[in-house]
């Protein structure tokens, strides 16, 4: 049986232990991580050909060293460890000049992965084979963003399409990379408690009071799809909110943001000013560390409404997380019911960890 009940309103929170088990933090990596797709970076790495853009899987968690490469403008994703003795190739964004060279002891390859040259291994028998190539890791990309797996348990659209279909109308191609206002913020808590309280507008009232503000809590909706879920925020205002185009199933509702969760770890928050993309990195069972990227559409609605104040926002969500953080490890704690009305991203995300678990608590 499933350890999250389907039905929201027999059902209770994952057990408590998931939130600060060494065990479990670890059994993710290969139960859930390495199934799931997760972002990269964008376009603008790869603008040339024979550029490299050297990353981990997921950094100072799953630390498995690849490297996407733009040949002739075919982007491709491999391993970057080199078959001889396990160098890492490529150690930072360069342009690579048509071929890699490992610099510990000269062997080659060419943009592609294939092995090409090794010095000194002429009486090498049965050499190079397919083993002596770099291998490819599967690559996706959604407008100018990339996003990579290990080992995928899903196709990348069932992932993307739902969000595709709602806000592909932006010009997100066009979107712009701002440095000075992406940041990264840690948190003394589990992953998974960071993103339970992105799934609900429940406490926005109780949490943010700027955000009242901004925001209608009445209308406030949470749809699910398969493996993400939206939460539209309605504005109080027009001025905060987007110019809906006539074919968007929005269109006529003042929506001031789009939340866009992807399982299990990303948010893609689109308002009228543009993007911000949160990658939540699990650091340890209670250490958690989010990379909060911004891409900017127009700069002159910066500042305004729900998008505003993001870093007091956060400041706000991270302070009641820790205070949950310590809370679920109580003796006297261990599951909750959901709220059926304001709770269900939050149950979405509890059946979804609950079923690429159950096979392991079984
Ligand atoms: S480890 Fe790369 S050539 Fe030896
Ligand atoms: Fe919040």
């Amino acid at each position: 049986m499933s350890l999250v009940n389907p039905n929201i309103k027999k059902s209770k929170t994952i057990p408590s232990k998931f939130y600060y088990s060494k065990n479990t933090f670890e059994e993710l990596k290969e139960l859930i991580f390495h199934k799931h797709w997760q972002f990269i970076c964008d376009k603008s790495q790869l603008k040339k050909n024979g550029d490299a853009f050297p990353y981990s899987f997921i950094e100072d968690f799953i630390e498995e060293p690849f490297l996407l490469i733009n040949d002739n403008n075919n982007i491709r994703s491999m391993t970057n460890v080199c078959t001889h003795r396990g160098n890492t190739l490529v150690e930072q964004a360069c342009n690579l000049n048509n071929k890699i060279v490992c610099r510990y002891h000269g062997r080659k390859f060419d943009l592609c992965g294939k092995f090409k040259f090794m010095p000194k291994c002429e009486d090498l028998e049965n050499f190079p084979s397919n083993e002596d190539n770099l291998t490819k890791i599967p690559l996706e990309n959604w407008k100018q963003f990339y996003f990579t797996s290990i080992n995928p348990k899903w196709h990348f659209n069932e992932l993307i399409q739902d969000m595709d279909n709602r806000v592909g109308w932006m010009p997100i191609e066009k979107f712009i990379f701002s440095k000075e206002r992406s940041k990264e913020y840690l948190v003394n808590a589990n992953w998974a408690l960071y993103c339970d309280n992105y799934l609900e507008g429940f406490h926005i009232p109780f949490v943010h009071e700027g955000l009242t503000e901004n925001l209608n809590y009445a209308e406030y909706e949470t749809e699910l799809f398969k493996y993400s879920n939206l939460q539209l925020g309605i504005g109080k205002g027009d001025e905060y909110c987007f110019n809906l185009p006539k074919n968007s199933i929005d269109y006529g509702k003042k929506v001031a943001a789009y939340y866009f969760w992807l399982f299990p770890n990303m948010m893609f928050n689109f308002y009228p000013w543009g993007l911000s993309i949160n990658i939540v990195i699990p650091i340890a069972p209670e250490k958690t560390k989010i990379k909060f990227l911004s891409y900017i559409w127009d700069e002159t609605k910066l500042n305004t409404g729900a998008g505003a104040e993001l870093d007091k926002v956060e400041k706000e969500d991270e302070a009641i997380i820790e205070q949950v953080q310590k809370g679920v490890k109580s003796k006297f704690y261990d599951r909750g019911h959901f709220s059926p009305s304001m709770e269900k991203g939050v149950h979405h995300f509890h059946v979804l960890l609950s079923e690429f678990i159950k096979t392991n608590s079984e």
